[in-house]
């Protein structure tokens, strides 16, 4: 028996993107890291699709770059903060990647996604996502910084209007080892700026 519904977080993210995101669609990965997510984004837009992916460490992007290998040239690499995101991107999205926390397999664990930029990323791309679309953060708390990025964006996810953006939680609750929950959000009407709750 091989066929597993309830699989980990990193396979039901890339899973919710896929249902979503349209052969030559522009999409971004908010956090390049070492460029898993940005390659699966790559294959995922095909050869007229546009990744635009961002990291602060050029480590990351050459790292990434390097892991593109020949569909290096679907994507623009930005050496930027996501929070700039739309310096950089002016027409609709089809979706978006967040992977939270620090590079893999990097000596510095201290240069990690810091909460004031990360909810600023998040609500400048539900403006720019199309109808529709799907955003996946996949969040990492174990680290120190991880709980207080948590509680910050769960805080700011729960401010937003339920006719804007479903919003969901999940988690493999019996994984060990500080597992990631992905939160994924599903944009529910046309809007450029997002709503609060308490503005209405
Ligand atoms: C968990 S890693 C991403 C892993 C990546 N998805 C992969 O496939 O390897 C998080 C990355 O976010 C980057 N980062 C931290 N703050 C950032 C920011 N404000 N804007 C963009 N990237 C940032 C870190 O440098 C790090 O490389």
């Amino acid at each position: 028996m091989t066929d597993i519904i309830l699989h980990r977080v990193l396979p039901i993210s890339k899973r919710l993107i896929s249902e979503r995101v349209q052969s030559g669609e522009t999409v971004v990965d908010a956090t390049a890291g070492n460029g898993n997510d940005t390659l699966f984004l790559a294959e995922l837009v095909g050869e007229n699709g546009r990744v635009i992916a961002f990291d602060i460490q050029q480590k990351a992007l050459d790292a990434t770059k390097q892991h593109l290998g020949e569909l290096a040239g679907r994507t623009r690499l930005i050496l930027d903060s996501h929070a700039n995101v739309r310096e950089y991107v002016d027409g609709e999205i089809g979706g978006a990647m967040f992977n939270l926390g620090y590079l893999p397999y990097s000596e510095d664990e201290s240069i990690i996604t810091t909460p004031s930029s990360t909810i600023a990323a998040l609500d400048a791309l539900l403006g720019l996502l199309k109808k529709s679309g799907i955003i996946t953060i996949t969040v990492y708390d174990g680290h120190d910084g991880g709980s207080e990025e948590r509680d910050a964006l769960l805080a700011y996810i729960r401010t937003l209007h339920q006719g804007d953006v479903h919003a969901i939680r999940y988690e493999l609750l019996n994984q060990r080892r500080n597992p990631p929950f992905l939160i994924a959000m599903e944009k529910m009407r046309d809007f450029t700026e997002v709503r609060k709750v308490a503005d209405e």
